[in-house]
């Protein structure tokens, strides 16, 4: 296997005031975010491949989530990497059948706990032979990001530790973490009650606080590090 390099942490979306679309920093360093659209939860799920330079090599964005923003990001993910002329699968975790046909797998999933959710680990668990082999990356989002400051990124970061002490064989080649969504219309009631008082104390309002360009951003740096382009 050719060694692969790690490259460090990117954080997306706690990025300063005007550097990105979408975003704003308000005073106190947090973020100022779109409304979040209510309603139904919906997991996104896609495939899409290049006409324009077509590489042949297929990803896959493996995803979980628990109110479904985390799609949104990954099909951004997916929209980039296919511009760059791979043909891109994004899925639920629960619903890959098998790594085989892929030539480079990222991975996500919404924090809960300080923790990516249980099915993503286990995810890297199960397949970890085949992730051993072929590019990997790990991507997530969260709400700590939305804050602008030097602790929220190393609490982001830490984020990732539980699935790389659960999965050390596995290394990715890259970490991305991303503000997401705060919508408590897509909680159930007792979740909705936990984080209408933690968000409270820590001045966080309901909002999306996805930063587009920064996902956009990440997704093409990964291009050349995932072998695709
Ligand atoms: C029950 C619960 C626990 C959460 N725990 C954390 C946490 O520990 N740290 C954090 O930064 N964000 C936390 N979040 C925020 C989510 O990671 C964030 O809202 C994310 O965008 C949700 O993605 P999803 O819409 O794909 O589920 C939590 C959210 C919920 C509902």
């Amino acid at each position: 296997m050719e060694q692969m390099t790690r490259r460090t942490f990117v954080i997306r979306g706690s990025i300063a005031a005007g550097a990105t679309a979408g975003v704003l920093a308000l005073g106190g360093g947090l973020l100022s975010p779109q409304p979040a659209g209510s309603g139904q939860v919906e997991f996104l799920e896609a495939r899409c491949e290049s006409n324009i330079k077509p590489t042949h090599k297929k990803v896959l964005i493996a995803y979980s989530s628990y109110c479904g923003s985390t799609g949104g990001v990954a099909d951004a993910l997916g929209q980039a990497l296919c511009d760059r002329g791979a043909l891109v699968e994004v899925r639920l975790v629960k619903n890959v059948n098998g790594l085989s046909s892929y030539d480079a797998v990222v991975i996500g999933s919404a924090v809960r706990s300080a923790s990516w959710l249980p099915e993503a680990i286990e995810f890297v668990e199960k397949n970890q032979g085949h992730l051993t082999r072929i590019p990997v990356a790990y991507f997530l989002t969260c709400l700590a990001l939305v804050k602008n400051s030097e602790g929220s990124r190393r609490l982001a970061r830490s984020y990732f530790d539980p699935v790389l002490k659960a999965v050390p064989a596995v290394r990715p080649i890259d970490l991305g973490g991303f503000a997401g969504v705060l919508d408590y219309s897509k909680m159930n009631f007792m979740y909705r009650m936990i984080m209408q008082s933690k968000m409270k104390d820590k001045g966080v309002t309901e909002g999306d606080y996805r930063d587009w360009n920064g996902i956009r951003a990440w997704a093409e740096g990964l291009g050349p590090i995932l072998r695709i382009s």
